[in-house]
């Protein structure tokens, strides 16, 4: 059985999730559910990320430990993503021993292979972002990705030799052309590397808040190397062998891609384990030219918006709104749009529609499958198997709108026999395989079609016209129009 292995960042513990951590986990999670749909073995990884300089402060600022201060904020997390919908197969989080226990023996490995020496760090570092910074990238003396403060730093460090990894990493990408996607992604990380890659500080001997590193005890190990492990430690490893690994798609925001196609395939390649498959780099969310951020106070809830619209609408919205790779904005009257003229309309209409009028139907529903031609199934495996998720849910869109026009065109309202058996066949056939298809976005309306159609929900191979050997029964509309 092939197997999938996708991740979400695991999220800084500084506030409640907003919409683009939502908007991330979201697709993670349309993603695993496909591959399920598929058969595959899948494991879903997110978590959170629970060290750090900024945490460490954060909790003294509220008068907790740093413990009690992550306890409840990684809670936050697991309920939001529940509240989502997300199947995740394990919640991460960076303060629990399994990981602790990784993170040492992996960093052990790096060190047996000759990859950590000890050193000065001096230069600049973003608390908020934890990253150092070199001096030729600060902008207006500050953080080239965020624009916040950043402060000097001059402190006794341990190095780990990225720049031995210069190469391979090179090689890698040339031979793994779909390592980063979009792949236009990619010259843009090869550009940078040819500058030429610097060692990175790897230890932090000011920060307590953080996982020992094994070789002084004084020093914490960075954030960032602590953090990156989480996608093996989660695994089992290495008390077992890491089942699932490599992974398939680590998906990230742009603004961590340095951190997940470079540092952390190097990080790999020194430990004696494969790169990642493929790193999928998603756009940020922006409001009046700003990326959404709690530091600029200008995020937006995602579980109030599914209390007025629903999960579902909102994981559509996630989905359909703007293609993977690019920003996007954010507003409700964007959401509204998509949730009275999409869902209420072409997708709840569709399935009220057809059921209302298979009940007053008495008899087998049969006929030729005349609807089939419209079903673009092999478009639409290929562009999900390709993690392009915008463009395969606006194929599926199109055999719904092509469904609703075969009704428009037939009329069943004015046939009879056969031929009005025949028209109600491919509409609820139809019905059935969009319920399958669209599980992946929007599971609990899939789950809702099927209970209407009387019928549990089928798998990839199902996505067939076939004969009907079940019983319609309209029920409650899918949507609700919001004005
Ligand atoms: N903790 C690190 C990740 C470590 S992974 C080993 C981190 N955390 S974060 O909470 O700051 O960000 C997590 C993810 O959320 C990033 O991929 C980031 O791009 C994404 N987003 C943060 N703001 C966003 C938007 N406004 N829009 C979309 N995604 C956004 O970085």
């Amino acid at each position: 059985m092939p197997k999938f292995y996708v991740t979400t960042p695991i999220f800084y513990m500084n506030g409640k999730p907003h919409l683009g951590h939502a908007y991330a986990v979201t697709i993670a999670d349309v993603l695993a559910r496909w591959h399920r749909l598929k058969g595959d073995d899948t494991f879903f990884l997110t978590g959170t990320d629970e060290h750090g300089e900024k945490v460490e402060k954060k909790a003294i600022e509220e008068g907790l430990s740093p413990q009690e201060h992550v306890d409840r904020l990684s809670e936050n997390f697991r309920q939001a993503w529940k509240k989502l919908n997300i199947s995740n197969s394990d919640f991460i989080r960076t303060t629990e021993k399994r990981h602790e226990d990784a993170v040492k023996h992996f960093v052990k490995l790096m060190h047996d292979n000759g990859d950590i020496y000890e050193g000065v760090y001096e230069g600049w570092y973003c608390t908020p972002d934890e990253t150092f910074i070199p001096e030729s990238q600060l902008i207006d003396g500050k953080c080239p990705e965020c624009g916040r403060e950043v402060k000097k730093l001059k402190e006794a460090t341990y190095y780990f030799r990225l720049s031995r990894y210069q190469d391979k990493l090179l090689e890698y990408y040339s031979e793994n052309p779909d390592f980063i996607l979009p792949r236009k992604r990619t010259s843009e990380i090869v550009n940078r590397i040819k500058e030429g890659l610097k060692d990175l500080s790897m230890t932090r001997p000011s920060v307590r808040w953080g996982i020992q590193f094994p070789f002084n005890e004084k020093h914490t190990v960075y954030v960032w190397v602590d953090a990156l492990i989480n996608y093996l430690s989660a695994l089992g490893w290495p008390g077992s062998e890491p089942k699932y690994w490599p992974a398939d798609v680590h998906l990230v925001g742009k603004d961590i891609m340095w951190f997940h196609s470079v540092i952390w395939p190097a990080m790999l390649m020194s430990a004696g384990f494969k790169p990642p498959k493929s790193v999928l780099v998603h756009g940020h969310y922006i409001v009046e030219g700003k990326k959404m951020s709690k530091s600029l106070g200008n995020v937006t809830d995602p579980l109030e918006l599914t209390d007025k619209y629903s999960v579902d609408a909102l994981r559509y919205f996630f989905v359909r709104e703007f293609p993977l790779g690019d920003d996007g904005d954010f507003s409700e009257q964007l959401l509204k749009a998509r949730n009275n003229n999409e869902l209420a309309s072409d997708l709840g209409n569709l399935i009220y529609r057809v059921l209302t009028l298979t009940e007053k139907f008495e008899g087998k529903l049969e006929g030729r499958p005349e609807l089939e031609k419209s079903l673009e199934l092999q478009t639409f495996q290929d562009e999900m198997d390709r993690c392009d998720t915008y463009r395969a849910l606006e194929t599926l869109w199109r055999f719904i709108k092509a469904s609703n026009k075969y009704i428009n065109d037939t009329k069943p309202w004015e046939l009879k026999g056969e031929e009005l058996s025949n028209a109600l066949y491919n509409s609820v056939e139809a019905c059935r395989i969009i319920s399958i298809l669209i599980s992946p976005f929007m599971p609990e309306t899939a789950e809702k079609i099927g209970k209407q159609l009387g019928i549990p929900l089928g798998r990839l191979e199902d996505c067939r016209f076939s004969e009907i050997n079940y019983l319609p029964k309209k029920g409650a509309p899918l949507f609700t129009r919001v004005d």
